[in-house]
């Protein structure tokens, strides 16, 4: 799409393939958070239950953050279950898992992937000339980074 922003072509476009990539990434995490918001069962419920939306508000934010962006750089966002699921590298997320610390477990393990897929974009989108968006990533891995240590906090308390 046409824009009359004077970042180079090519750098506005390897930006929005990395975006395009952690944006699927994130709404994939975000579908997850909810999974377990609405099935967990146990002994710490409703303070889980209620941490998990708080979670999937902050990942929320970052995904309509990283969207505009995309869109900003003069390319589509893709937000679509489809266009997820092709992108996403998360294993599919257990349907029928209600045990809390296991919840807990499959949600740190994503938390951690994607922040570190995310921080290592970091740099490189600096490298393709695009410090803005290099800077939503870190408030991202920021993000994700809190998220984690929430979900780890509760499984273990060392
Ligand atoms: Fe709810």
């Amino acid at each position: 799409m046409k824009t009359l922003n004077d970042l180079p072509s090519n750098s506005r476009s390897a930006a929005a393939e990395r975006l395009n990539a952690h944006l699927a990434g994130a709404l994939d995490l975000a579908l997850c958070v909810k999974q377990a918001h609405w099935n967990i069962r146990g002994a710490g419920f409703i303070a889980l239950h209620e941490m998990l939306d708080g979670l999937r508000a902050s990942l929320d934010g970052e995904i309509d953050t990283i969207a505009e962006r995309i869109a900003q750089l003069g390319f589509p966002a893709h937000g679509t279950l489809q266009a997820i699921q092709q992108t996403t590298s998360f294993d599919p997320y257990p349907l029928e898992e209600v045990d809390i610390s296991k919840h807990l477990a499959a949600l740190a393990q994503r938390y951690a992937a994607l922040g570190g897929a995310v921080r290592r974009d970091i740099a490189n989108l600096d490298e393709m000339g695009d410090p803005a968006s290099a800077d939503i990533l870190t408030g991202t891995a920021r993000v994700l980074d809190k998220g984690l240590w929430f979900l780890e906090a509760h499984l273990s308390p060392a």
